[in-house]
């Protein structure tokens, strides 16, 4: 049985390694892309999704998302262009026409309606901000029984930001959303800094990738150059595929050590967009936490049979 999965998603350049391996893998049954803000615009992100629907020839429909925090009081933050470039996937000239149209219906309704459709059966894996997400919650709560799971890419638990030093550019874009999200009682599955920082690929490892598979691969090879230029402060000639780790967590959760327990999101002051876990059984005085949904943070990873499992899926 494959895995039916929604990706919601700010394409992005590890975002579009972490689709194209969606739309490869043979367990996996890519059945929507939904867009939201964070790496760049939503006009961007949409625009990019739609672009690598048709350059790897995604049959699955994009859905628009959301533009603006689930609590719309927050100031606007801008895009990280010096990360993923000005057009979001390494400034390769991604054309503004695609000539595919979205979905018509909002990112958070595609959610809501796919998941009553397919009640028990889909995974959500979530690599942006949170809101759309938020957004199906705020509409629908009942959909947290309904979803197969949820994984997502985001947080830093016992290790700093990459924001902050509190906070990951995914709940820090939107903590509000995040801790909406942690809070409904499905069963969430976090990457984490924690473990996407041990995650590192090489530029030769794609190289190596792109001189076997075929032009999909090496449209990636392509996109991913500004992003290794960025992380030479990190990696040495290499990127963090961040959100490629949620993706193969679904079909290889054997390779990821997981740590049970209620996740909150701090809101506002100097450590905004913070994610704190309080691990099952531990004892506190009374906290935030108590009573809370527990969730299963990574806490430790296999990287090295994270790569080698993109790579046969990416070239095989
Ligand atoms: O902090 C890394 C995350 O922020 C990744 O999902 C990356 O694509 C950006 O969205
Ligand atoms: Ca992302």
């Amino acid at each position: 049985m494959k895995h039916k999965v929604i990706f919601d998603t700010d394409p992005g350049v590890d975002d579009a390694m972490a689709l194209l391996f969606l739309h490869k893998h043979p367990e996996i049954d890519l059945v929507g892309i939904t867009s939201v803000f964070g790496n760049a615009s939503i006009e961007t992100t949409t625009r990019n999704a739609l672009y690598l629907k048709r350059e790897w020839g995604i049959p699955a429909p994009v859905a628009r998302g959301a533009n603006e925090t689930f609590d719309p009081s927050r100031p606007h933050a801008g895009w990280p262009t010096f990360v993923h470039g000005d057009d979001g996937l390494g400034n390769i000239g991604v054309p503004d026409d695609i000539g595919l149209e979205p979905d018509p219906r909002p990112a958070h309704r595609f959610i809501i309606e796919t998941v009553r459709a397919n009640p028990g059966e889909v995974t959500i894996v979530a690599v942006g901000r949170m809101t759309n997400l938020a957004n199906a919650l705020k509409e629908d709560p009942e959909i947290a029984g309904l979803v197969k799971q949820v994984v997502i890419m985001g947080g830093a638990f016992d290790v700093p930001g990459n924001v902050t030093p509190a906070a990951e550019a995914n709940i820090h874009g939107d903590p509000e959303a995040a801790d909406h999200v942690f809070l409904a009682p499905w069963k969430i599955v976090v990457a984490g800094l924690d473990v996407t920082h041990q995650t590192h690929m090489k530029r030769g490892f794609l190289d190596d990738m792109a001189a076997r598979g075929g032009a999909d691969v090496k449209l990636l090879q392509k996109v991913s150059d500004f992003y290794i230029k960025f992380y030479a402060h990190a990696v040495e000639d290499g990127m963090l595929v961040h959100d490629s780790c949620a993706c193969v967590y679904v079909v290889a959760p054997e390779l990821f050590e997981l740590r049970s327990g209620a996740v909150r999101v701090v809101c506002g002051g100097i450590a905004d967009g913070q994610t704190i876990q309080k691990p099952d059984g531990m004892q506190f005085g009374p906290s935030e936490w108590d009573g809370k949904p527990s969730h299963a943070v990574m806490v430790g990873v296999q990287p090295d049979k994270v790569l080698g499992l993109l790579s046969r899926t990416l070239a095989p």
